[in-house]
């Protein structure tokens, strides 16, 4: 692909686009002089298509689908996609399980009589003796249910081996929160964790799911007052996420940002705060920064260029195919490279002038190691966080890197403790958030790509394994 010429839409006069002229003002401190003030950005947002997703006002998560038409006066992001993309979440036949929900408060009894005699199809094709009858007819105090739906799996293997199960319903602990959930977005780490190659930490759940919406349930004892039932957050979870309930620590929740469905909020968690730790905490970007972002369209691709953005870096993105590019494009890369048709560790110091990329976000490793250390600008800092592209590196990688005085990092957060967790929701809460209900070319958007009823989390994993998808897979779960 012929790298394009810089034409920026981000004007700032403050930020300067060369590494020898930035700002030195460290940019995790959003504040005026750290903004990028476009007013092209502004009418590229305006230009856009409609949301794929909206809100209606009082009708929340189950109107929540873009192509229908009480969903037209809701007013969110744009969606970035290209429009032939936008089609997603098509009109697609929901199961029973969305389509017979009623959510009214306490009428878990109707829920759970859809569900025994429609079924999703993973419970029809062989696993009905997970779901006894008259086992969720059980109830705890204030008759909530003891038990719940959740995604399971007996052997580790392909995604054939999912299904919902009814499992007990966990009890928050000492300042803990229950979350009612109603969407989990998918991970990596789930597929991962499916196939037996990542154990949830110590302590985590071993339900899948790291990230979700929903609304505080229950209180556990010792909790700070911060919330109070019935609060919508959204939640960073260690596993246990695509369930009916999970229980969170109170201080790695956060408040849905106005304007965002309950779906969209799921897709934050995760993503957003992995790439927000990754350029701030672990790569210390810096204003002017080149920062160089595989898989440019993934959850975690699609946070970070726009977080780079907001930093005042210059981002630039490999990605596998040319609608994806122009969704990164939109979404704030300056230039992107199709590492499937040419060399993007060539078209990256093309694009620099040889300066090379301050910062590599890196989750394909092994597949890409001489070209990253290749396009690495002197004393770049290169931030290893996934392996998608495997884990062996043959070649001399030490001595390339030690002429590049480069620093090698990498990073891992679902195994960070609760502590750290905490303060990286904390800053993100306080310095990010406001940023995805703001008017104007600041916005943040989660990107999301489909919505699967959770019946469906066979269909949402292989979705994920194809590759094909922009953005996040949200899952919904019966209210
Ligand atoms: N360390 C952490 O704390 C942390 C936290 C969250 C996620 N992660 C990691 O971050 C990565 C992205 O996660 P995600 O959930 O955002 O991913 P995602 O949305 O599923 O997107 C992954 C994309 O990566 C590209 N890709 C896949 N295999 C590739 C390969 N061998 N070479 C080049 N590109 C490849 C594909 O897009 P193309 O069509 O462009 O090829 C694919 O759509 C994963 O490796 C995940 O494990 C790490």
């Amino acid at each position: 692909m012929a790298v394009p010429e810089w034409q920026s839409p981000w004007k700032n006069e403050n930020v300067s686009l060369f590494r020898n002229e930035k700002s030195p003002s460290h940019p995790l401190v959003l504040n005026e002089s750290s903004m990028l003030v476009t007013t092209d950005g502004r009418e590229r947002i305006r230009d856009m298509n409609p949301p794929s997703i909206r809100t209606v006002p009082g009708e929340g998560l189950r109107r929540g689908f873009g192509s229908r038409p009480q969903n037209q006066g809701g007013s969110l992001c744009p969606d970035p996609r290209p429009p032939e993309r936008q089609a997603s979440p098509a009109p697609r036949p929901h199961s029973p399980l969305t389509t017979v929900w009623q959510p009214r408060p306490g009428c878990w009894e109707s829920h759970r009589r859809s569900f025994l005699t429609h079924g999703p199809e993973t419970q029809r094709s062989g696993h009905r003796s997970a779901q006894r009858p008259g086992c969720l007819e059980k109830r705890g105090a204030f008759g909530q249910p003891r038990n719940m739906l959740a995604v399971h799996f007996d052997q580790p293997g392909g995604p054939e081996n999912l299904y919902l199960k009814e499992v007990a319903k966990p009890s928050p602990g000492e300042g803990e929160v229950l979350l009612k959930v109603a969407a989990s977005a998918l991970n990596r780490a789930d597929i991962l964790q499916r196939q037996g190659q990542y154990a949830p930490p110590p302590g985590a759940s071993s339900i899948l799911g790291v990230e979700a919406s929903g609304h505080v349930a229950e209180l556990g004892p010792g909790c700070q007052g911060h919330w109070k039932i019935g609060d919508p957050v959204m939640a960073l979870l260690s596993g246990g996420g695509q369930a009916q309930y999970a229980t969170v620590p109170e201080g790695l929740l956060m408040p849905i940002p106005a304007g965002l469905t309950l779906p969209q909020a799921a897709a934050i968690p995760e993503a957003w705060l992995t790439a927000f730790q990754l350029l701030h905490l672990v790569g210390n970007v810096q204003a002017g920064d080149f920062v160089l972002i595989h898989a440019g369209a993934s959850g975690v691709g699609t946070a970070a260029i726009q977080l780079a953005r907001i930093a005042g870096a210059i981002p630039l993105v490999t990605i596998g195919s040319q609608d994806k590019l122009q969704m990164a494009e939109k979404l704030g890369a300056a230039a992107g490279f199709n590492y499937k048709e040419e060399d993007f560790s060539e078209a990256t110091m093309k694009f620099t002038k040889g300066a090379g990329v301050n910062l590599i976000l890196d989750c394909i490793g092994g597949s890409y190691w001489e070209k990253n250390v290749n396009c690495l600008a002197l004393d770049g800092r290169w931030v290893l966080y996934g392996l998608m592209g495997g884990a062996d590196v043959s070649g001399p990688l030490f001595s390339k890197l030690l002429f590049k005085r480069g620093n090698l990092v990498t990073s891992l957060l679902r195994s960070r403790d609760k502590k750290y967790k905490q303060m990286l929701v904390k800053a993100f809460t306080e310095q990010i958030v406001p940023h995805f209900s703001m008017e104007g070319p600041q916005r943040l958007l989660p990107v999301l790509d489909r919505v699967y009823p959770v019946a469906e989390i066979q269909e949402a994993h292989k979705y994920m394994e194809s590759n094909k998808h922009m953005g996040k897979i949200v899952l919904e779960l019966p209210q």
